[in-house]
C-alpha cells in the first residue's frame, strides 16, 4: 500500500523539522561535549574552605570576555541550589524532531524511500514496523547489557555493543533500501541515546535532589549508572553524526559492503572521540588521529569504484545508444515534466543531451557504481544499461 504526502507539504515539514532538529542536534552534542571536557579538565580545589564545602573538583575558564569557576561538589552541596538548570529537553526534542523527520521523509514514502524490492520484498507497514520495532529493541538489548555485562567490565561492554553495531548494520542493509538502511542504523543509536537521558541519566539526577530534600544520601548506583550512560552518549556522538550526514555520499552507503563502510566509519568517529577525551585530561594521544586519518583512507582505497572504461578495441558508446536509457530509466523522475513525482528531486532535471553531460559525475556514482539510482529501481534499469551507461561516462560522456 502506498501512503500519499503531499509533495509541497512534505517540503516545508522536511525544512520545518531538520531545522529544528540540527539546532536541538548541536545543542545536545554541545552539552554533552563540554560536561565531558569539563570533567576532565576539573582539579583538586586549592583552598581547604572549598574542600569543606564538598566540593570535589573546580576549573577556571574564560569564556565570551569573562572568567569562571566551575566547581563540581561530590555529591552535593549543603542546600539544594535554586534555580538548578537541567539539561534535557535538548536530547529530547532531537528524538522528536529526528523521528518526525524519519516518519515524513522515510514512512510517508515508504514505497520509494525504505523498500527496495530487489534487497527485501516489504510492504509499507512491514518496513515501518520493522523499523520502529528496531528502535525499541536496539535499546532494550543496549540497557540489558549496561546492566548486566556493563557492571562487571566497561571493556567487554564496549565489545558487545561493537557486535550490536555489526548486527544492526547488516541486518539493516538486508532490509532496506540502501539510504534508508543507514538511517535506520543512526535512528536506533540516537534512540539509545535519547533514551539514556530519559530513562537513566534524568532519574539519576532526580534521585540526587530527592535525597538532598530528604536529608539522605542519595544512592551511589544511579550516579555511577548517570556517568556511565553520558559517556557512552558522548562516544556515540559521532558515529551518529556520520550515518547522518552519509545521505550526501551515495559512494559509502550505495556501496555493495555499505553495511562494513558504515561499521568502520563509526568505529572511526568513536576512536576520534577517544583522542579528545584524552585531550581534555592533559594527555594528548597523537596516534589516535593518526590512526583515524589512516583508517579514513584505507576504506577509500577500498571502496574505489574499478574504472569500467572499456577495453581497447571495444567499441565505444554513442550517446545515441545511451539517451533512450536516461529516457526511459532517469526521466520519470529527473524531467522537466515527471511522471513518477511531482517535480524533478533536487531540481536535477536530465531531459538534453546537454544537462545529462553536465551530471556524468554523480551519474555514475548513483547509477554505475551503486544501484542507489534509480530509486528503489522503480523504472528496472537493468546491469547492461549500467555498465554501457558507465563506458560512455568514462569515455569522457560525449555528446553530439
Ligand atoms: C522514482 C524516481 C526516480 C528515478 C526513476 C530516478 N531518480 Fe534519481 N533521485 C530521485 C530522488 C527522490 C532523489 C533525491 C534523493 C535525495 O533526497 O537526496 C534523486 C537523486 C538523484 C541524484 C542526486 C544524488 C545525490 O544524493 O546527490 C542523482 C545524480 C540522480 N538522482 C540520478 C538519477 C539517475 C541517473 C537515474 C536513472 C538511472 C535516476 N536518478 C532515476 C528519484 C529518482
Amino acid at each position: 500500500m502506498v501512503i500519499g504526502i503531499d509533495p509541497y507539504v512534505s517540503g516545508w515539514l522536511d525544512l520545518v523539522f531538520r531545522w529544528f532538529h540540527v539546532v536541538a542536534a548541536i545543542v545536545w552534542i554541545g552539552t554533552s561535549f563540554y560536561f565531558v571536557a569539563l570533567d576532565q579538565h576539573l582539579h583538586e580545589p586549592r583552598d581547604e574552605a572549598d574542600l569543606d564545602r564538598g566540593v570535589s573538583g573546580e576549573s577556571w575558564e574564560i569564556h565570551g570576555g569573562g572568567f569562571y569557576r566551575i566547581e563540581k561538589f561530590r555529591v552535593a552541596p549543603r542546600q539544594l541550589p535554586k534555580p538548578l538548570h537541567w539539561y534535557k529537553w535538548e536530547a529530547y526534542w532531537t528524538w522528536l524532531t529526528g523521528f518526525a523527520l524519519f516518519v515524513v521523509l522515510y514512512y510517508l514514502q515508504a514505497h520509494t524511500a525504505m523498500i527496495d524490492t530487489s534487497v527485501a520484498n516489504l510492504s509499507t507497514w512491514e518496513a515501518i514496523a520493522i523499523s520502529i520495532g528496531g528502535l525499541a529493541l536496539a535499546w532494550i538489548v543496549y540497557d540489558g547489557l549496561c546492566r548486566t555485562i556493563g557492571q562487571r567490565s566497561e571493556l567487554a561492554l564496549a565489545a558487545c555493543i561493537l557486535g550490536l553495531v555489526v548486527v544492526t548494520a547488516y541486518g539493516a542493509s538486508l532490509l532496506f533500501a540502501a539510504r534508508a538502511a543507514y538511517l535506520q542504523v543512526g535512528a536506533m543509536l540516537g534512540t539509545i541515546m535519547a533514551a539514556n537521558v530519559f530513562f537513566v541519566i534524568i532519574p539519576a539526577h532526580w534521585e540526587l535532589v530527592r535525597a538532598k530534600e530528604a536529608g539522605r544520601d542519595p544512592d551511589p548506583g544511579a550516579n555511577r549508572r548517570g556517568k556511565q550512560r553520558s559517556v557512552h552518549n558522548n562516544y556515540f556522538t559521532l558515529p551518529v553524526l556520520f550515518s547522518m550526514l552519509a545521505g550526501h555520499f551515495p559512494f559509502t552507503y550505495g556501496h555493495d559492503h555499505s553495511w562494513a563502510i558504515l561499521v568502520c566509519l563509526m568505529v572511526i568517529g568513536a576512536w576520534i572521540r577517544h583522542y579528545f577525551n584524552n585531550r581534555h585530561a592533559g594527555r594528548t594521544l597523537w596516534w589516535i588521529p593518526l590512526t583515524a586519518a589512516a583508517g579514513i583512507a584505507a576504506v577509500a582505497v577500498w571502496i574505489r569504484p574499478p574504472s569500467t572504461s572499456p577495453a581497447a578495441g571495444a567499441t565505444t558508446v554513442t550517446f545515441a545508444q545511451v539517451q533512450p536509457i536516461v529516457a526511459q530509466r532517469c526521466a520519470a523522475c529527473h524531467s522537466l515534466h515527471p511522471k513518477l513525482v511531482s517535480a524533478a528531486p533536487l531540481g536535477i532535471v536530465l531531459d538534453t543531451a546537454a544537462q545529462i553531460h553536465a551530471q556524468a559525475t554523480q551519474i555514475r556514482v548513483v547509477a554505475v557504481d551503486s544501484h542507489v539510482m534509480p530509486l528503489g529501481n522503480a523504472t528496472h534499469m537493468t546491469g547492461a544499461e549500467r555498465r554501457l551507461l558507465g563506458a560512455w561516462i568514462d569515455a569522457g560522456a560525449k555528446t553530439p
